[in-house]
């Protein structure tokens, strides 16, 4: 009797650590955020949600999005880009919404030969409206390790960074010179590995070696600080927030508490506004505004400040 009673306890135990443990991986679980979209098996959620895995072969690439549409947010992916001879796959990471007047706001890494460096390559579109193109080197090997890659999107403007550091910041210029900017429409994370080996290595200098294949880009540790809409409510709209913050409470994806809603009004500081300058002036290799060539009518007017 006092044996069984002895065992009775400890299996209530290694229950409760159990339960403990299945709560830990269940608050950074991809499972709850993405779901894969094409690829045929190419992509891979692995090891409980915590990794997703693209992958891109001659027949195919592969792809995913958010399960979520958001409307404005402060968005965070950790990616490893292909390794090797990358040149002519493209990584794409953007946020989009659906049709013909559509925003995005576009991450794309362009791969490279071995040793030769990736490009980043960015962009943003309002109301179908893009050609704002600028592309950085960086300042590490982004095939070596993970690195975040975070929008910041708020309805006064947009910043790209990587790593915490700031390399682009498109404004809400409305008001002032009539510059659609990204604010009625929600958008879902997109994201794919596919061939591009027309145009990404400099117009399709360099093939894609599929001796190498397959190519593989991962991701984890996604947080979406955001603004969710589903049917028609938004998550942010203090009376109708009740249902969509229960359900997301489980996964990385939040509705803003008054604690962790500073992100809907953040401006670059001094600091990081310094910061953005040394990544523009040493690691920036393509800026449409200083493109005067392609746009013979004049620079668009966000160019003029
Ligand atoms: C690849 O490397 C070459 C040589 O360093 C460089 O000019 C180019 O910008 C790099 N990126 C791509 C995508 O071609």
């Amino acid at each position: 009797m006092g044996l069984m009673a002895y065992s009775s306890t400890r299996s209530c135990l290694v229950c409760v650590i159990v339960g403990v443990l299945v709560i830990v991986s269940y608050a950074n679980n991809l499972y709850n955020d993405v779901e894969i979209t094409w690829g045929d098996g190419r992509a891979k959620l692995l090891n409980n949600g915590e990794l997703l895995t693209l992958s891109l072969d001659k027949a195919s690439g592969s792809g995913f999005q958010s399960k979520n549409e958001y409307l404005f947010g402060k968005i965070d992916m950790q990616i490893k880009l292909v390794a090797g001879n990358s040149a002519g796959t493209v990584t794409a990471y953007y946020l989009s919404s659906q049709g013909a007047t559509h925003d995005e706001i576009d991450f794309e890494f362009l791969g490279n030969l071995s040793g030769d460096p990736y490009i980043l390559h960015t962009n943003v579109f309002s109301q179908g409206k893009g050609n704002r193109e600028q592309q950085f080197y960086l300042w590490f090997d982004p095939t070596a390790d993970f690195h975040t890659y975070s929008i910041l999107w708020n309805p006064q403007r947009i910043i790209f960074s990587v790593d915490g550091t700031p390399i682009r910041e498109f404004k809400n210029l409305e008001s002032s010179l009539g510059v659609a900017f990204p604010k009625n429409q929600p958008m879902r994370i997109y994201s794919s590995l596919w061939n591009a080996d027309d145009w990404a290595t400099r117009g399709g200098l360099v093939k894609t070696d599929w001796s190498r294949a397959p190519f593989t880009a991962s991701y984890r540790n996604f947080n979406a600080n955001a603004c969710v809409v589903s049917s028609g409510s938004n998550s942010c709209s203090t009376s109708t927030s009740t249902s969509t913050s229960s359900s997301s409470s489980s996964s990385s994806s939040s509705s803003p508490t008054s604690a962790n809603k500073a992100w809907l009004t953040q401006e670059l500081d001094t600091t990081s506004i310094e910061r953005m300058r040394w990544v523009q002036r040493n690691y920036m290799i393509y800026n449409y505004c200083t493109d005067a060539k392609r746009f013979p009518q004049g620079l668009p007017p966000e160019c003029t400040i």
